[in-house]
């Protein structure tokens, strides 16, 4: 028979029609309970893969050797992401393996993916099974730092998780019970120290911890793992927990590694700022008394956290309180190493 234009168009106008009816139908079955066929599986699988590796071309890996990054991916891990796919300590709850598709173990998908396909996967997540984007588009360092997590998860044992995430191990017979993950389990003083990418939030100025959770859940201040973690916080805890942190004290770690050219160039910087770039004098704000209380109190923070925060001020990335203009402003004639002078003086600089 020879297929005429006629016949086409009849046909071309026919199966969106039939597509229609037998949606309409209720023939087709939604529920997860029987599965996908085998086949629909493996294309589902298939084409997620090419999609990914297709995505991943133009992405390209920093390198993730520093183990700073694993803390704080390591608690939003156990925030986030065991909840599915299970961890070192906790197998995949029941009801997750009635989803379809089920969330797999990580253990041996890991070494599958490439560094750049892993970030694609966990910045955009996977359409139509439930694995979620990362909670903001606007911190690839954090999915980097997960990624770089994900890297050392196959095999990892259940004491390194619960060192990395922060996970108190459960209580030993005759010990008490410790806190369950929350924010001490990244912001307690053992695991804040020099080297460390999360904050002490310890003898911070009681007005921006308080405005700067509330940035957090405004979404006016970009960060994945902190908009997880206040998500499980009814808001009007904020006043409670930035009171608390405010009033433990700083401790003053004499341990941080100096370098002193580089300290004294971060000095001068702070003191007199270089006025032929732009660059203000930062203690004509920071550590000055009478000035604004929601200005933060910087010194004696981690190098990593200052330098991480002042990129992200440089360009143009972080929000925060209603002041933050002033500091993204401050912060944008900056080049990498006044940067890293800057944090390395406040660093080791003790009020
Ligand atoms: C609500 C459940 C759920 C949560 C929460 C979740 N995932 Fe997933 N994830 C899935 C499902 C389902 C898949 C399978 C997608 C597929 O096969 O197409 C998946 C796939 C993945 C994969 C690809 C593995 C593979 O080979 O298919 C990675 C990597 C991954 N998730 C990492 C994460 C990370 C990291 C987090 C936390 C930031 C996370 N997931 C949170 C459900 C979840
Ligand atoms: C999974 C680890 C993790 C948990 C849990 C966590 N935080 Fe954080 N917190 C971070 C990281 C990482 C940052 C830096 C985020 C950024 O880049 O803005 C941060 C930043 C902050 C800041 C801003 C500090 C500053 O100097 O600007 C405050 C305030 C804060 N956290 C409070 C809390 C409170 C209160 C809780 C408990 C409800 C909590 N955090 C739980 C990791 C965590
Ligand atoms: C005009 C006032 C002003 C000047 C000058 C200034 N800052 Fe700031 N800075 C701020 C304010 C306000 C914030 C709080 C931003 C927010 O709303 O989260 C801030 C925040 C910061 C933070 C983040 C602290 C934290 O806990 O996350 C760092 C680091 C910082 N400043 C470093 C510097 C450095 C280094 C300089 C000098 C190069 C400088 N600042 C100059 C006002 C200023």
């Amino acid at each position: 028979m020879i297929i005429r234009l006629k016949h086409l168009v009849v046909a071309v106008i026919a199966i969106p029609f039939l597509a229609l009816l037998i949606g309409w139908s209720g023939l087709i079955g939604v529920g997860a309970s029987s599965g996908h066929w085998a086949i629909t599986d493996w294309f589902l699988h298939w084409v997620m893969r090419n999609s990914t590796r297709t995505a991943a071309l133009s992405i390209e890996a920093p390198p993730l050797e520093d183990s700073t990054m694993l803390p704080p991916a390591a608690g939003h891990y156990e925030m986030a992401c065991a909840m599915c796919h299970g961890s070192p300590v906790t197998p995949r709850p029941e009801l997750v393996r009635h989803m379809l598709p089920v969330p797999p173990d990580l253990g041996p998908r890991i070494p599958t993916w490439t560094d750049e396909q892993l970030f694609q996967i966990v910045q955009h997540g996977v359409r139509f099974t439930g694995m979620p984007a990362w909670p903001t588009q606007k911190r690839p360092d954090e999915v980097w730092a997960m990624v770089a997590f994900l890297r050392q998860l196959p095999g990892m044992s259940a004491d390194r998780y619960y060192e990395l995430s922060g996970l108190y191990r459960p209580p030993m017979e005759g010990e008490v019970d410790d806190l369950p993950l929350s924010c001490e389990s990244c912001h307690s003083a053992r695991k804040v120290g020099p080297g460390s990418l999360v904050p002490s939030l310890a003898g911070q100025s009681e007005e921006y911890l308080l405005e700067s959770l509330k940035a957090y859940a405004n979404n006016e201040r970009p960060s994945g793992i902190m908009q997880m973690a206040i998500s499980l916080l009814p808001n009007d805890s904020f006043p409670e927990l930035a009171h608390y942190y405010a009033t433990q004290t700083r401790p003053q770690d004499s341990a941080a590694p100096v370098d002193a050219d580089l300290v004294e160039r971060g000095r001068i910087l702070a003191q007199r700022g270089r006025s032929e770039d732009k660059i203000p004098a930062c203690l004509s704000c920071h550590e000055k008394p009478g000035s604004n209380p929601v200005y933060p109190r910087i010194s004696g923070l981690s190098q990593p956290y200052l330098e991480r925060q002042l990129h992200l001020f440089n360009e143009g990335i972080r929000g925060g309180t209603e002041y933050s203009h002033v500091m993204r402003e401050a912060a944008n004639y900056l080049e990498d190493d006044d940067i890293v002078a800057a944090a390395a003086y406040f660093a080791q600089r003790q009020e």
